[in-house]
């Protein structure tokens, strides 16, 4: 039996591919590569050992996932398909619901189908909104998203915790992802933006390996220590590996269950620059600007549920992060371009 990984060529399922071929599980891929090269997934097998089957389809794709259904034996599914790319979002949110949400029905459709009722979703903090308290709990209510792609993670929550109610065959994890940043220790997979990046490692490691000029820091008049926002970084092995500690749960056949997967500890855009300088050497020149739409002041998981109910905690602390972040970029200034 084997587990589908759908959006596996990507940043987060393509660390996790790898946490599942080491932990022994059999894994199949699926990625229409919208986002991502499919050289990653050699890099994958590099690394563990193993074949990495591969389908080129896309999860609105039914009759791509008919054939994946039909052709390999589907146990559960590991969701990250999907696009994410806040600002993108805004300005065409017809392609992201349709993408996210389209696609994730037509995925759930075909698995019930195939008698599959085991999904693991990547689900986002985005979903609490402006949180109403930090440390964020799971039971902290969720709030109004600011954009489109939260609005498709919120709403898939919905219809997935609605899907498993109506049918309680479904076992249904959906994970509440803080910030992934890092790389695997090979240094040999990594984010792999494409254009100017978004978020705020990849801008800083492009700044290191002198693709771009400065970062920009999105306001420093927020109500935190140092005035810049506070996030819950956490190293994508070890969200990787929350995966792995879910499908054991999912595995025991849990009905529905919510986890945040974040480390507890916030840090301020400041407290990354000062620790990635440290950890690796390089400088990087900021300047501050103006806020930016849609941010919040703090972020920050309670991570205490995934601890008491999965055992799993993260491990990695900030200096590990920020090291291989840099491996990755500095090993590979252009992604998986050669
Ligand atoms: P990513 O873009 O690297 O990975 C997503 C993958 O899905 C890509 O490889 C892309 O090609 C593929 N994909 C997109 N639409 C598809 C479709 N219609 N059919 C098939 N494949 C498709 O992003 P990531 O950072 O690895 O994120 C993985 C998941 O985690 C996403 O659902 C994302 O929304 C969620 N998430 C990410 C973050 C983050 O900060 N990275 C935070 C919270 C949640
Ligand atoms: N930031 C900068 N300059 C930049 C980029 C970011 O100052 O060039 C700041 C932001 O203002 C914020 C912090 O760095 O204070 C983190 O920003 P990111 O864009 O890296 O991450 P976000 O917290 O905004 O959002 C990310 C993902 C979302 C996901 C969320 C979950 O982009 O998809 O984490 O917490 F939902």
């Amino acid at each position: 039996m084997a587990i589908l990984v759908t959006g596996g060529a990507g940043f987060i399922g393509s660390h996790t591919v790898v946490e599942l071929q080491n932990a022994g599980y059999d894994v199949v891929v699926m990625d229409n590569l919208v986002n991502a090269n499919s050289k990653c997934l050699k890099r994958v097998e590099a690394i563990t050992g193993k074949k990495v089957p591969f389908y080129e389809t896309d999860i609105r794709d039914r009759e791509g996932l008919e054939e994946i259904f039909t052709k390999e034996k589907i146990d559960g599914v590991i969701h990250f398909a999907g696009l994410k790319a806040v600002g993108e979002s805004v300005e065409k949110p017809w392609e992201y619901y349709d993408n996210n949400i389209t696609g994730t029905l037509t995925l759930v459709d075909v698995m019930r189908k195939h008698g599959c009722k085991n999904i693991i979703f990547s689900s986002s903090a985005t979903v609490y909104g402006d949180p109403a308290f930090v440390p964020i709990t799971e039971e902290c209510p969720k709030g109004t998203c600011t954009n489109p792609y939260g609005w498709t993670k919120s709403m898939l929550e919905q219809v997935l915790s609605d899907i498993q109610k109506a049918d309680p065959e479904w076992n249904v994890v959906l994970l509440r992802y803080f910030n992934p940043i890092g790389a695997h220790k090979s240094g040999t997979i990594g984010e792999n933006p494409n254009g100017i990046p978004n978020n705020l490692m990849p801008y800083i490691t492009q700044v290191a390996v002198g693709k771009l000029q400065q970062l920009s820091v999105f306001g420093d008049d927020y109500d935190t220590p140092d005035g810049t926002g506070v996030r819950d970084y956490i190293h994508v092995v070890d969200l990787a590996l929350g995966h792995v500690k879910a499908l054991k749960k999912l595995e025991k056949g849990s009905g529905l269950n919510i986890y945040n997967l974040g480390t507890g500890n916030g840090y301020s855009v400041l407290d990354i620059v000062k620790n990635f300088e440290a950890a690796t050497g390089k400088k990087i020149p900021y300047v501050i600007k103006g806020r930016r739409a849609g941010d919040i002041a703090t972020c920050y998981a309670s991570a205490a549920k995934a601890e008491k109910e999965l055992g799993w905690k993260a491990q990695y602390g900030i200096k590990e992060m920020c090291e291989d972040s840099w491996r990755w970029q500095s090993q590979n200034p252009n992604g998986y371009d050669d």
